[in-house]
């Protein structure tokens, strides 16, 4: 936000010392310059389905009013590639969608073109914004938390997580093709990962529903169920243990249709976690009550021959020790390691001593801002889809297979979190390498900012919390 705000402030302080000399060439250009007729089918395609009317954007741009008040952000921020949000560089393979989140060279110099112009309205008819066309098979469940929910962030924060049980009544084991968030709050409501509890999980999700009433739980990195409890088990399997993603989606997000052909197995009996990301930068009143709900397709599994997703996890290990030159009580691991206990227990605390063992690192290597492992993949995968996780310290994410790049974000953002599907899945054989690597800011500049305030240096380790890290590599795969 602060770099958004800053760049605006650039780009109307070059428009304005320019004015004087080019009044005579920008009327002329103006007479042939794009009306908002020409620009509005761009809007309608890349930016509405954030930038409408209670949607997350903070303005609208479903009318050419809205459009010509904004219009010198706007070119602004589209040639500087910030908006439309798209965070995969572009060594990163084609995912899925992307088409509708990357203006083409002509859509850019049309808007330029359209702003420099005077964002004139020609006939400024109002465009709707589309819905998505889903073509997933299955019965379609709208699932709903028992109870509204009013989002606040403690500390002087601007975001809350918040888990959520959903119980979508299965009494056979199905598929999910299809996974949709409909925002109460759509202003608010950032990001939402939807988990599905099975086994053990769906004991700790009802304990944790039941401590808040039906309110649900906090929860920052993780659902929060048995997942932190690691063992050499759960970092045995695939997913370590951790509870199985049926999806995450992001305002704008643009499918929400599984690949074609695939679901996510959920059992008879299991139930839904949906974590929601409230964003309050917006709602500093932190007035609004939320009552989201989330919208899955399910096809019975006896009736279908659909291809199951897993989650495949790739963490690494995070030890990141006080920029040079900061010596405070915090720089040490063991201050680090006595606070995850604190906060966590012992067993969350035991994760950065397994991540080690996983990686087959020793602690002197892992030290720094850069950290990766590499997993040896066991047994042939296909892999439909790549996702990445840091929190507020990370800066650069690569997840590579061999080498060759599945996902890099080279400007992390805590805020455009997303799961991506390629456009042809990726195959990986018995004996390949996945890896994924990592690179953080730890400096006094780059710290979680708590009232206002950026906190002072530590060491920190992997851990659930806002201010704790992690790097963890997500794929959708399936056996073949
Ligand atoms: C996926 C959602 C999404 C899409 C798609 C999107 N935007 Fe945005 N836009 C946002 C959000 C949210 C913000 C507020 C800044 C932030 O949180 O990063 C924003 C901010 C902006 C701003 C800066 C406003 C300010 O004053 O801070 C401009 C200009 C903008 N968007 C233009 C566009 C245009 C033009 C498009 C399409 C070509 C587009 N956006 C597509 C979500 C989106």
């Amino acid at each position: 936000m602060i770099a958004v705000a800053a760049a605006i402030t650039v780009g109307v302080a070059t428009a304005a010392s320019g004015r004087s000399q080019q009044s005579v060439t920008s009327r002329r250009a103006a007479t042939a310059a794009p009306t908002w007729d020409a620009v509005a089918p761009v809007f309608a395609a890349k930016c509405v389905s954030c930038h409408r009317i209670g949607g997350i954007a903070p303005f609208s741009l479903t009318t050419a009013k809205s459009a010509q008040q904004h219009a010198q952000a706007i070119a602004l921020m589209t040639r500087l590639r910030i908006m439309p949000p798209w965070m995969p560089g572009a060594d990163s393979p084609p995912f899925q969608g992307q088409a509708r989140r990357i203006l083409t060279p002509g859509e850019l110099s049309l808007i330029a073109r359209w702003a420099s112009g005077g964002a004139r309205v020609g006939h400024a008819r109002a465009i709707s914004s589309q819905a998505t066309p889903e073509t997933a098979p299955g019965r379609s469940v709208t699932l709903r938390p028992a109870h509204a929910y009013r989002p606040h962030a403690s500390g002087g924060g601007t975001d809350d997580y918040h888990c959520f049980l959903l119980d979508p009544k299965l009494t056979q084991n199905s598929y999910v093709t299809s996974a949709s968030i409909e925002p109460q709050q759509a202003g608010i409501v950032h990001h939402v990962i939807l988990f599905d509890a099975t086994g053990q999980n769906v004991a700790d999700a009802r304990a944790l529903d039941a401590k808040s009433h039906g309110r649900g739980w906090t929860c920052f990195g993780g659902p929060g169920l048995s997942e932190t409890k690691a063992s050499t088990d759960t970092l045995a399997s695939d997913s370590l243990g951790a509870p199985q993603w049926i999806s995450a989606w992001v305002p704008g997000h643009v499918t929400n249709d599984l690949p074609a052909g695939t679901g996510v197995l959920v059992h008879a009996g299991d139930l839904v976690v949906m974590q929601v990301h409230y964003n309050l930068l917006h709602d500093r009143s932190q007035k609004a009550v939320d009552r989201s709900s989330a919208l899955l397709r399910f096809v019975p599994a006896a009736t279908t021959s659909l291809i199951p997703l897993s989650t495949y996890l790739l963490p690494a290990p995070v030890e990141l020790p006080c920029p040079p030159g900061v010596h405070n009580g915090n720089c040490t691991r063991q201050a680090a390691f006595d606070d995850e206990v604190k906060k966590y227990g012992a067993d969350a605390a035991v994760l950065p001593i397994g991540l080690l063992y996983l990686c087959h690192e020793q602690l002197a290597q892992a030290q720094g801002s850069t950290t990766s492992c590499t997993r040896t993949v066991d047994r042939p995968l296909r892999i439909y889809g790549v996702a990445g996780h840091m929190h507020l310290r990370g800066v650069d994410i690569r997840i590579d297979l061999n080498g060759r790049t599945l996902l890099h974000i080279p400007h992390w953002s805590f805020h455009w979190q997303d799961a991506y599907y390629f456009d042809r899945p990726v195959d990986a054989t018995t004996g390949d390498s996945l890896r994924v690597t990592c690179r953080f800011d730890n400096s006094a500049t780059h710290q979680p900012v708590v009232n206002g305030k950026p906190l002072p240096p530590r060491y920190v380790l992997w851990g659930e919390g806002t201010t704790d890290e992690m790097c963890l590599g997500l794929l959708q795969v399936a056996s073949r």
